[in-house]
């Protein structure tokens, strides 16, 4: 009864102006609700960040993250209203992280959605996660639109995808095994640089030179991705370098683990692209805020002739911008206009 009447509304929706969504983001250890009109416009984007709760364990602890959510959710709604100079009832429809992520921690943001939805009387949208950080680049580029390749960075993913349009993906490669920035967490915490690990060694890769080789990239040839043999590379080193009692080269370390997990993505990607016949790439998610990433990327598509885009750091990372864009999309392409029986989902297909 609730979705049928709300796909009528979402049917009026698409003749206004003005579409105002309001976003809600808990799918790992960020508090994130955001307020964006039609899709580009940020009007606020509050993100209350539980990194320094997690650092004292060396990663996040599902537990704690979902208690952590319930604890800021409101506050963190009042304020986005606030900055959005906004009240509840101008939001035209509710847009959740309904997966990837931590189970305990979505389903305290999708209970939110689905309370506030249901009150209101507005449609609740259910949005994808990982489709959710390409959206951070229609924030940041106007007029960027789709078709275009996207490399998805995170600490749950790594693909390579053609975005066909706003809301449907094809996979071209991903990782066989660990994600990308999993394996820039699981390296930093070996070498003693602590949580979160990937900015750490980004800074530390400055001051060193890829003069370790670690592991050889076995997929080469293809789309695919492998980060677990290099992780493995680096953990050997770093464990026969401490039985020999040798002070560990940390910069070194970071700069050719970096050097090595990023060369082979940005090369494939731009495969991806001549393959595909594409001259447009974006990146998307945490790692994409890499520093050594960016750059790679930039110079590389310069030389090829292909435009990357990228998103600005703070949009790289989890936030609920990225989540109500998406939404907006999904709600005018009819794509996860939900029912309150909507669930939280630990994994999800790209
Ligand atoms: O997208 P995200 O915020 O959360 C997930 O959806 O997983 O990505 C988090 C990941 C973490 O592994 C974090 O270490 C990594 O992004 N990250 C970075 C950088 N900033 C965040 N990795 C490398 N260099 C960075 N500057
Ligand atoms: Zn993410």
């Amino acid at each position: 009864m609730y979705k049928d009447e709300m796909i009528k509304v979402c049917e009026q929706l698409k003749n206004k102006k003005e579409v105002i969504i309001l976003g809600i983001e808990s799918s790992c250890d960020e508090t994130s609700i955001a307020i964006v009109k039609n899709g580009r416009e940020v009007l606020s984007n509050v993100i209350s960040s539980q990194i320094e709760i997690h650092t004292r364990f060396g990663g996040v602890v599902p537990e704690v993250a979902s208690r952590n959510h319930i604890e800021a959710i409101n506050n963190v709604l009042n304020e986005a209203l606030e900055q959005a100079k906004l009240k509840i009832t101008d939001v035209d429809a509710i847009a959740v992280t309904y997966g990837a992520g931590l189970i305990g921690a979505l389903m305290v943001g999708v209970s939110f959605a689905k309370s506030l939805a249901f009150a209101l009387n507005k449609p609740l949208i259910a949005v994808n996660h990982i489709k959710g950080h390409i959206s951070a680049n229609y924030i940041e580029h106007k007029d960027l639109i789709p078709p275009f390749i996207c490399l998805i960075v995170s600490g749950g993913h790594t693909a390579i995808v053609e975005v066909e349009s706003y809301v449907k993906l094809n996979l071209i490669g991903t990782t066989q095994d660990d994600a990308i920035g999993e394996a820039f967490d699981k390296v930093a915490r070996v070498i003693g640089l602590g949580y979160p690990g990937g900015p750490k060694i980004d800074a530390y890769a400055k001051q060193g030179k890829n003069n370790i080789k670690f592991a050889k990239d076995s997929l080469k040839n293809t789309f695919n991705s492998s980060f677990s043999g290099l992780k493995t590379a680096v953990i050997n080193y770093v464990h026969t370098l401490n039985q020999k009692g040798k002070e560990l080269p940390i910069e070194d370390i970071c700069c050719s683990f970096q050097t090595e997990a990023v060369d082979g993505l940005v090369e494939k990607s731009l495969r991806a692209c001549r393959k595909f016949g594409y001259k447009k790439i974006c990146l998307a998610g945490g790692v994409s805020a890499n520093s050594y990433l960016r750059e790679k990327m930039t110079q590389r598509g310069k030389q090829e002739g292909i435009e990357v885009y990228a998103p600005s750091l703070k949009l790289c990372t989890d936030n609920a911008g990225m989540i109500a864009s998406l939404g907006y999309f999904n709600l005018i392409n009819n794509v996860g206009i939900s029912d309150v029986d909507l669930d939280a989902v630990s994994n999800i297909d790209i």
